[in-house]
């Protein structure tokens, strides 16, 4: 049952982050701003507002979400951790970092966030709002604030174009600094860490403080963190990829050296191409194009993510 007739845009005010936080302690679904992308939220304990959130999101069940926490304290509290962990909490958190750790027996948190799995995805936002709506009402479980299968959204008006009128209410912080996905982590018995999702805090970075490579997550047999469903963030047209310059009936989407009809970032920045790659994408489908080229873009830092998120825009439609 989507009962939400209108959605409300909130301000970034005190008294907009008091109504978010009156409507999530009433069941209610609020997308919020993190400096990655929108995330649609509900109280990670609340059961019938959580699959509010897939009904809302037209989501295969069987993913599990992303619990939004305060800080490493509150992650303890939900999860067991380990030194790894916590160095991983210590030096990146706030930010956009996920783990996926041992949920605590008993730990307040419906089983349909872990999609009944044994272990929970926790992250500490570095976005002010979403860290005020967190020390208001609670941790956030908090997917991605758009339909199932499209492109994520890093603006409010992408939230009121998938989900308006499904959802009560949007939390108005303007475009998200990261536009890419927090990279996701899961420790792996005595072998370290394996990355189980690119995004916006680079696999480098995260070695750098290891001392160790990640693994990489090459089993396909694997539950596969969902987001790793082939054709998703998908925009309506056809993407070719790697394109030095548009074919016939093509919109070039430039970066770099390639300037295209738009592009990702003019100078080649990675971090300005990440911000602009779900708006992008969101414009050429407000646009209607239909055959979509993309420029090369580096795959080191954070143009993995960037490309992982291309490839499953690529990736043929089920
Ligand atoms: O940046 C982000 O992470 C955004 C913002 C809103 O925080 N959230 C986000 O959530 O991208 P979502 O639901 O679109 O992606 C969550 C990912 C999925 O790929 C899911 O499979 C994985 O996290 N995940 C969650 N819990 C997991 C678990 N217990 N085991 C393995 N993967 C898990
Ligand atoms: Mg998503």
């Amino acid at each position: 049952r989507i009962d939400s007739p209108r959605t409300r845009l909130l301000p970034a005010t005190s008294e907009g982050v008091a109504e978010a936080a009156r409507l999530l302690r009433g069941g209610g679904l609020v997308a919020f701003p993190t400096e990655t992308v929108y995330g649609l939220g509900a109280r990670a304990a609340d059961g019938h507002a959580v699959a509010r959130i897939f009904e809302a999101k037209g989501r295969p069940s069987f993913n599990p979400l992303i619990v939004h926490v305060a800080d490493p304290g509150e992650a303890e509290a939900l999860a067991e951790t380990g030194p790894e962990a916590r160095a991983l909490m210590e030096a990146f958190w706030p930010g956009p970092l996920a783990l996926v750790l041992p949920l605590r027996a008993g730990a307040p948190v419906a089983d349909l966030v872990t999609a009944g799995l044994p272990t929970v995805a926790l992250r500490a936002p570095a976005h002010p709002l979403a860290q005020a709506l967190i020390a208001a009402a609670g941790p956030l479980a908090a997917p991605s604030a758009n339909p199932s299968g499209r492109v994520s959204p890093t603006a409010p008006s992408h939230v009121l174009a998938g989900l308006g009128g499904r959802i009560e209410a949007v939390l108005d912080g303007g475009p998200c600094p990261v536009g890419v996905e927090s990279t996701i982590v899961a420790p792996d018995g005595a072998d370290g860490m394996r990355l189980l999702r690119a995004g916006g805090l680079p696999a480098e970075t995260i070695e750098a403080v290891l001392g160790r490579p990640l693994i990489a997550d090459t089993d396909p047999a694997r539950i596969v963190a969902p987001g790793q469903m082939e054709s998703h963030y998908a925009p309506r047209g056809r993407l070719r990829l790697g394109a030095m310059a548009a074919e016939p009936g093509e919109i070039l989407l430039g970066f770099g050296a390639v300037a295209g009809d738009l592009s990702l970032s003019p100078s080649g920045d990675l971090r300005e191409a990440a911000a602009n790659l779900f708006a992008a994408l969101h414009r050429l489908d407000a646009e209607g194009a239909e055959r979509i080229a993309v420029a090369p873009v580096p795959d080191h830092g954070l143009g993995r993510a960037i490309n992982d998120r291309l490839r499953r825009a690529a990736a043929p439609r089920p």
